[in-house]
């Protein structure tokens, strides 16, 4: 896994939109699995101003999100759904018929995941996947525990992580589960990038990186990635050589 650490924020982020819109240059049909969160909201700005100025198209490419919770409705104000129509799927040229969002109010979220699953395949796998990283490691909603071979399921959120997210949900309660991309569709993709922002994530970048590959910590599976990236802030970057991770 390579780590490239920037100066700041805008930096990781619009070296993010970069690798999107290359790949995009070189395969407008290329199929992208894409995060959620505070991290990834400066690569969409970038990626939404490029698109602006006809620098990118996303006309013919595929979405994927990475993960939605339980019992969210699409129009949920904290759904995933709303969030990417805002952030990102509403301000570009993509085709509603290719944009993928788990739905969390599934009737049947067994089967809602399995179909998801069979999206992938059918799409031809994914190409790049862009990640963020939980403070307890996770990615996608794949919390510490979750197995390597893990596919597209339904999970049940760590404590640490719906306090995190609390504040989205009225009376600071987040949903007790989600439906997640598994570890081994992440892994599957052709390239991951995964981008970490900020102090609190620098204890869990360095446990991922210079750690043990190993399913309490999700993210370093991508050690074993044969073309994954790591971007970094400073700040994320702080703990690395420090030994926390030892
Ligand atoms: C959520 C999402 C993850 C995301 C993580 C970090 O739990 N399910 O996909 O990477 O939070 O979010 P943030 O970027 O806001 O720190």
């Amino acid at each position: 896994m390579r780590a490239r650490v920037f100066p700041g924020y805008e930096a990781m982020s619009a070296a993010a939109a970069g690798v999107i819109a290359r790949r995009l240059g070189e395969d407008p049909s290329a199929v992208l699995m894409l995060p959620t969160g505070t991290t990834p909201l400066g690569m969409y700005r970038h990626l939404s101003t490029m698109h602006r100025a006809g620098e990118v198209s996303f006309e013919r490419a595929t979405f994927f999100n990475l993960d939605e919770y339980l019992g969210l409705r699409p129009d949920h104000r904290a759904s995933y759904h709303v969030y990417m129509k805002e952030h990102f799927y509403g301000l570009i040229d993509a085709d509603p018929a290719r944009i993928f969002v788990p739905d969390g109010a599934a009737p049947d979220p067994e089967a809602e995941c399995e179909r998801y699953e069979a999206a992938i395949r059918e799409a031809g796998g994914i190409d790049v996947c862009v990640l963020g990283i939980g403070r307890n490691g996770h990615i996608g909603f794949n919390e510490p525990g979750a197995p390597f071979d893990s596919r597209t399921r339904v999970v049940t959120l760590s404590e640490s992580t719906r306090l995190v997210n609390a504040g989205d949900f009225e009376a600071n309660r987040a949903p007790q589960r989600a439906l997640t991309v598994g570890m081994a569709t992440i892994f599957e993709s052709k390239e991951v990038l995964l981008l970490a922002s900020g102090t609190n994530k620098a204890r869990a970048v360095a446990v991922a990186v210079e750690g043990d590959v190993s399913e309490s910590v999700p993210a370093s599976m991508l050690k074993r990635h044969p073309n994954a990236g790591l971007f970094l802030d400073e700040d994320a970057a702080s703990d690395l050589g420090s030994g926390v991770a030892g």
